[in-house]
């Protein structure tokens, strides 16, 4: 982390997980193991049509809320799909784009996901934008190459004022629910690859503000030592997301001086 420049923002991906009910008693739990003062913004992305009731329970311990996928049209006959501007209305802040998930049982593309990216922004909601290698693009080295093609396809006309209202967060897909976490240095490499491919586009200022997460099996034991590393603004958390006292653990994490 580097908060001179930049805020750290720890946010919880339920997936689809959860029901309404359990919100509330959730809040409560994290309430109760949360650090005394925190040095970052808490976010909690449900299923859209939970975002109201984490909205609701969520102001006591001042998390916000997000949505976890968006359309990529305005408005009108696609059925089943929830617009940027309905999630605005509904108060989502935040919302996840191009999580692997939905590129792996969606078909999602990469120019999709700048599609989506560019309707949140133009709705005032932040994009989490999820970029990240296969266990087999990593075997062939070709890490750094790919994610710089889906940062720089995600971010495609999307200006410098934009671009501070947005996060990127670099998910390895070979780390997400394995329980197989990226070293701190293999997360921090290419955290730091992403700002240096931001700095080009957009040159020095907006590489130093944006800030970018780690997500894939985060938890509270690792937790502080990938927040320790430069380039690693915060977290995505699936799993340990789900448990109050763990989230609240990497809350806590994300106090630590670097
Ligand atoms: P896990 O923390 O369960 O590995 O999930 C990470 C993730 O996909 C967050 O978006």
């Amino acid at each position: 982390m580097n908060r001179k420049y930049r805020k750290t923002v720890i946010a919880g991906n339920w997936k689809m997980n959860m029901l309404n009910s359990g919100i509330k008693p959730f809040m409560e739990e994290l309430k109760a193991n949360m650090p005394k003062n925190r040095n970052c913004d808490v976010v909690l992305c449900a299923p859209a049509i939970m975002v109201p009731a984490m909205i609701k329970a969520g102001k006591d311990c001042k998390v916000a809320a997000g949505a976890q996928d968006v359309s990529m049209y305005e408005k009108g006959a696609y059925t089943g799909e929830i617009s940027a501007d309905q999630l605005s209305d509904v108060g989502a802040k935040y919302c996840i784009v191009g999580h692997s998930e939905r590129r792996q049982y969606h078909g999602e593309t990469d120019i999709q996901v700048n599609i989506k990216a560019k309707a949140l922004l133009d709705k005032g909601i932040v994009p989490i934008i999820c970029v990240g290698e296969s266990l087999e693009q990593r075997e062939m080295d070709l890490t750094m190459e790919y994610v710089a093609y889906q940062v720089k396809t995600a971010l495609s006309g999307i200006d410098a004022a934009k671009l501070r209202r947005c996060i990127i967060a670099y998910e390895p897909i070979w780390a997400i629910g394995t329980g197989k976490t990226a070293t701190s240095e293999q997360a921090q490499e290419v955290c730091e690859g992403i700002r240096a491919v931001i700095r080009k586009i957009y040159g020095a200022r907006p590489a130093r503000a944006i800030s970018i997460l780690y997500g894939g099996s985060m938890n509270a034991k690792n937790a502080e030592e990938l927040l320790a590393q430069p380039d690693i603004d915060g977290g995505l958390i699936g799993g340990a997301s789900l448990k109050p006292a763990d989230f609240a653990k990497i809350i806590e994490a994300s106090n630590q001086e670097c």
